[in-house]
C-alpha cells in the first residue's frame, strides 16, 4: 500500500494519516505558505502544529489559499494542535477554542496535553499530576463541544499514561507523541499503547534539528547505501513499518519530497540492526523527572 495513504482508525471512529508534516521551529507567514505548498504538493495531509510553536496563525492564513489551490476541503486535512504546559488545568478548554481561533479551521481533528508538567511548576510537584487530570477532563469537554474530534497525549510515560487511563473522563486518548527513533524507543510503552488501541506517534525522528548524531550514524548510513535510499527514509521508514506515526519536519522541497517517498521495504534483519541501536540517547526532553 502506498505509504502516504496508511490511515490509523482513532477512537472517535475517524481517521489520521500515519504519515504528518512537523512545523516545529517554522514560524513566519511565508515560510509557512512555501513548506505547506510544497508539502500539500508532495502529498502530506496531515500537519502538526502547537501553542508554543507560534505558527498557528500562519498556518490557518496558507490553508485559506491553499486548500482551494489543491482542491482539497476542510475534511481532506488532518490538523493537530497541543496545549502549552502553561495553560494546564481548566484552562485547557479555552486554549483550544484559542488555538481554533488561529487556525480559523472549523474543527481540530487532534489536540494533544504538550507535555506531562505544567508550567511554573517544579517537575517533582505532585500538582503536576492533578493539573494534567483536570487539562484532560477540559478536553474531554471541548470533544463534546464538538471544538475537537480527538484527543491525545504527547511525552507521556508508562506512568502518565496509566494514571490517566485510570481516570479519562469518558473519553479515551487517541495517540501519544513521544521522542522515538532507533537510539530511543521503549517496547513497555509501544505495548501499553497498542494494548490500549493508543496511536504512537514518532517525533524527532531524524534527531531533531541541528544534531545529525543520528542521520550519520554508521549503521543507519550503511543501510541506507545497500538499500539506495537516504539515511532519513530509512528512519522514517522503520518508524513506518513497525505501524507508528511519524511527523518529519523540513524546510527545503527536496526534504519534504523525500520524507513521503516510503514505499519500499526494510528487510527484517536490517529492521532488527536499526532497534539494536537503541541505547536511551534522546535528542528532546525528558518526560520521565515529570511526576
Ligand atoms: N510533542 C513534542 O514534545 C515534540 C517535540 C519535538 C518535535 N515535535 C514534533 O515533531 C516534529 C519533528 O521533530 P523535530 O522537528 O524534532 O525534528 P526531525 O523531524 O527529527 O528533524 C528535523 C531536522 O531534520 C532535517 N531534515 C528533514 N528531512 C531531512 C532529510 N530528508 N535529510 C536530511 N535532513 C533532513 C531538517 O532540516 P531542514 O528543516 O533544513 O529540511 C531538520 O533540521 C516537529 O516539527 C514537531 O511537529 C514534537
Amino acid at each position: 500500500m502506498d505509504c502516504s495513504m496508511m490511515k490509523f482508525k482513532l477512537q472517535s471512529g475517524k481517521f489520521m494519516p500515519l504519515i504528518g508534516f512537523g512545523t516545529y521551529l517554522i514560524t513566519g507567514n511565508q515560510l509557512i505558505y512555501q513548506v505547506l505548498d510544497e508539502a500539500l504538493a508532495a502529498g502530506y495531509r496531515h500537519i502538526d502544529t502547537a501553542t508554543v510553536y507560534h505558527n498557528e496563525t500562519s498556518i490557518g492564513q496558507a490553508l485559506k489559499v491553499l486548500l482551494p489551490k489543491y482542491n482539497l476541503k476542510r475534511e481532506d486535512i488532518f490538523i493537530t494542535s497541543k496545549l502549552a504546559p502553561i495553560d494546564q488545568g481548566e484552562g485547557a478548554f479555552s486554549a483550544v477554542q484559542e488555538s481554533l481561533k488561529k487556525l480559523d479551521c472549523g474543527y481540530l481533528d487532534l489536540y494533544l496535553i504538550h507535555w506531562p508538567g505544567a508550567g511554573r511548576l517544579p517537575v517533582n510537584s505532585q500538582e503536576n499530576n492533578k493539573l494534567r487530570s483536570k487539562s484532560w477532563e477540559s478536553l474531554a469537554k471541548a470533544v463534546k463541544a464538538g471544538l475537537v474530534k480527538d484527543i491525545g497525549v504527547s511525552n507521556y510515560t508508562v506512568k502518565h499514561l496509566n494514571e490517566l487511563l485510570m481516570n479519562d473522563y469518558g473519553v479515551k486518548p487517541s495517540v501519544n507523541q513521544v521522542e522515538w527513533h532507533p537510539k530511543f524507543h521503549q517496547p513497555e510503552l509501544l505495548n501499553l499503547c497498542r494494548q490500549e488501541g493508543i496511536l504512537l506517534q514518532a517525533y524527532s525522528s531524524l534527531g531533531g534539528t541541528g544534531n545529525s548524531n543520528l542521520i550519520r550514524d554508521p549503521t543507519v548510513v550503511q543501510i541506507a547505501a545497500q538499500l539506495q535510499k537516504t539515511p532519513a527514509q530509512v528512519l522514517l521508514r522503520w518508524a513506518v513499518q513497525q505501524n507508528i506515526g511519524i511527523i518529519p519536519k523540513a524546510r527545503t522541497e527536496e526534504h519534504i519530497k523525500s520524507n513521503i517517498d516510503l514505499n519500499f521495504e526494510i528487510p527484517v534483519e536490517m529492521m532488527t540492526r536499526l532497534s539494536n541501536l537503541n541505547s536511551n540517547e534522546k535528542f528532546a526532553w525528558n518526560p520521565e523527572v515529570v511526576a
